[in-house]
């Protein structure tokens, strides 16, 4: 496995929708291990495709405590089939938006149908953390990141602080 570079804003590529996969093979498999291990490394809950430079729909997250053992799932094509009308607020990060964060209204609960790492055609109820996390890191797959829901104003200062960090 290996550590892939997590690419920040204002990076243009993070506003790229990502394109479907055709075919999930041994070759996507390795790049979401390698996904993972990233995740990981950094350390987050949750990485879109796009975050390290490739635009293609697939996520990777894993919610479990640290205490506890790994619990790595893997989203290839996930469509979000159903969402609550009760609205949750959440103090949103993002690896692509290092030390920055913000609350973040989204639907409280919603369904996502998906194929997992074998390629077999899943779908979940998500409540909680999960529903909030897989539409945050689903974002990232039509060029969307947290930020974009502040005002301008907000989003610029967030913006002109990160380009100062990755100086
Ligand atoms: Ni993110």
């Amino acid at each position: 496995m290996a550590i892939l570079p997590i690419i920040t804003v204002p990076n243009p590529l993070l506003k790229e929708i990502s394109t479907p996969v055709g075919k999930v093979d041994d070759e996507l498999r390795k790049f979401m291990d390698d996904m993972l291990e990233t995740m990981y490394h950094a350390p987050g809950i949750g990485l879109a495709a796009v975050q390290v430079s490739r635009t293609i729909r697939v996520l990777v997250m894993d919610l479990s405590e640290d205490s506890e053992k790994p619990e790595p799932h893997y989203y290839i094509n996930p469509e979000i089939t159903w969402v609550s009308k009760e609205i949750g607020i959440y103090n949103e990060g993002c690896l692509s938006v290092p030390e920055q964060y913000a609350e973040i209204e989204r639907p409280l609960e919603c369904k996502v149908s998906y194929l997992d790492y074998d390629g077999k055609a899943q779908n979940i109820h998500c409540t909680g953390m999960l529903a909030t996390c897989i539409q945050h890191e689903m974002d990232h797959l039509e060029g969307v990141v947290f930020i974009d829901y502040l005002s301008n104003l907000k989003r610029k200062m967030i913006i002109k602080k990160i380009k100062k960090q990755t100086e």
